[in-house]
């Protein structure tokens, strides 16, 4: 009984970990989910998976009434142990592909899109959660309990997501790449629904010098220093 009671004061630990593209949230963000033993929530793979929809279906993102009745009746995304699927089709590997990339800044710029996807990102953060994404501390989850902004130089995100590429055997030339980083990091922090920017009392960790391991070790750190002074 008194287990149960203590279980209940704890509150739910929630990391938000926002940032431009490439800066490599997915990987720590699920490091430090699994340091953390809570939930991963990708949220840029929502927004890829509703732009893969879309090319499939042939439908503009701008087409307000089309993309409203995909959203609300035709769509059904799981994400389950990493993989990602969208009416039942496993669409992991085909959100990451150059053409998506290029895809979902304007998708993901449209307030129906957005708001389609809040209550979801929400519901899941209750038991506690690391997500990543653009607008976690700034919107979605502005009570996290730690928010955290990470950055590097736009050559050092390029050359990440180059080596990414390359490691699954694709094609990945490096000038490309940063243009399209550059071009998405416009995109992201000039729309005017919730831009891409540093949430209130965000930490904001610009990893540029940093090793995956060292920046795991301070985010994972920082959440634990909180929890334990949440639960004192
Ligand atoms: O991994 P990468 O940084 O390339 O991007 P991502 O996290 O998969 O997000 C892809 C795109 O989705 C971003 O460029 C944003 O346009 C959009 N996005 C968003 O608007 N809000 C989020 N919370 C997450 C992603």
């Amino acid at each position: 009984m008194s287990t149960d009671m203590g279980a209940e004061k704890r509150k739910p630990l929630v990391v938000a970990i926002d940032g431009p593209a490439a800066a490599g949230k997915s990987t720590v963000a699920r490091l430090v989910a699994e340091k953390l033993g809570v939930p991963y929530l990708d949220t840029g793979s929502i927004y890829r998976a509703i732009a893969w929809l879309l090319a499939d279906k042939g439908i503009a993102a701008d087409d307000e009434i089309a993309v409203k009745k995909i959203l609300n009746d035709e769509m059904n995304i799981e994400i389950e142990d990493g993989r990602v699927r969208v009416n039942g089709t496993d669409v992991t590997e085909a959100i990451r592909t150059p053409q998506i990339d290029k895809l979902v800044s304007p998708v993901s710029a449209h307030k129906y899109v957005r708001d389609s996807i809040l209550a979801v990102q929400r519901k899941q953060a209750e038991n506690g959660l690391v997500a990543d994404g653009r607008d976690i501390g700034t919107v979605v989850l502005p009570d996290a309990n730690l928010k955290i902004f990470l950055t590097a130089s736009a050559e050092e995100r390029a050359n990440r997501r180059c080596k990414e590429r390359s490691a699954r055997g694709e094609e990945a030339n490096y000038e490309e790449i940063l243009r399209q980083v550059n071009e998405r990091d416009y995109a992201d922090i000039n729309r005017e629904i919730s831009p891409l920017r540093p949430a209130q009392g965000a930490v904001i960790l610009d990893t540029t010098e940093m090793s995956l391991e060292e920046v795991v070790e301070v985010i994972a750190g920082l959440a634990k220093e909180l929890e334990a002074q949440n639960n004192r």
